[in-house]
């Protein structure tokens, strides 16, 4: 098995998604927002690169079916229902709901898996989860691709810890793997916080920007590890809990 990581610097080109096992990391706070919701009983998450083309597609529901959330710099857009703080998907806000939902990076990321054999969106509050469904999808053999969605186009810290923490877990026990120089640099990045993540909060510059925002809660939230015992699986352009039917 060939593991690669991308680690978030360079776009995604459509051969390192082909017919690959792909899991793309956002730990602030896109893919602990989206496990947030799905946790919460959201029907489901349908990820936008844009924000018009998020205000357009809501068009298409009836008003009260579906809401729609996300961030620009940082903040909920003008309109929209839901920002991008994970702690404000409660059972109350998105039980039953599909969300229409676009950020920064995190969304954009995902709109580049055209291609793969299968897509996974993980962050630490369902680390343990991802490796467990990720080493099944690649129980009959593939190779896997972790791509770092990062921020504004430049490696953010939280989702190389990430990666390497996945690509340790995954790969643990096989004899089989060859590591591409990202997954080796992801593993070693990894190292220094094997026991814990919480210090990714001082030592991430993403972290920093929003502790400085007002967004401290969050970032404590997206350091937290293991919160939801279910990978959540991108497919059918939805995101869903993995093991859920998609919803038409
Ligand atoms: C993103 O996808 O760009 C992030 O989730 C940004 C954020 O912190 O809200």
């Amino acid at each position: 098995m060939r593991v690669d990581v991308l680690l978030g610097e360079a776009p995604v080109a459509p051969a390192d998604v082909a017919d690959r096992v792909v899991v793309v990391i956002d730990v602030l706070r896109a893919a602990t927002t989206v496990a947030t919701a799905l946790a919460s009983g959201a029907r489901a998450v349908i990820p936008f690169e844009t924000i018009e083309e998020t205000i357009m597609r809501g068009k298409a529901y009836a008003r009260g079916e579906v809401l729609l959330a996300g961030e620009r710099r940082m903040v909920r857009p003008e309109g929209f229902d839901l920002g991008n703080s994970p702690l404000d998907y409660t059972q109350e806000a998105v039980a039953g709901r599909t969300i229409l939902y676009s950020t920064t990076n995190g969304t954009a990321a995902l709109t580049a898996t055209h291609g793969a054999r299968s897509c996974f969106f993980a962050a630490f509050v369902n680390a343990t989860a991802t490796v467990n469904a990720v080493r099944d999808a690649l129980a009959e053999g593939g190779d896997l691709t972790v791509i770092c969605s990062g921020h504004e186009k430049h490696l953010a810290l939280e989702d190389v810890v990430c990666a390497g923490r996945l690509v340790r877990g995954i790969c643990d026990g096989r004899d089989d793997v060859i590591r591409g120089d990202g997954a080796r640099v992801a593993e070693s990045v990894e190292r220094p916080f094997m026991g814990g993540v919480v210090s990714v909060a001082y030592d991430a510059a993403h972290a920093r920007s929003l502790t400085a925002a007002g967004f401290a809660d969050d970032v404590h939230a997206c350091l937290t590890l293991d919160r939801f015992d279910v990978a959540v699986r991108y497919a059918d352009r939805q995101l869903q809990l993995a093991g859920v039917a998609i919803a038409r």
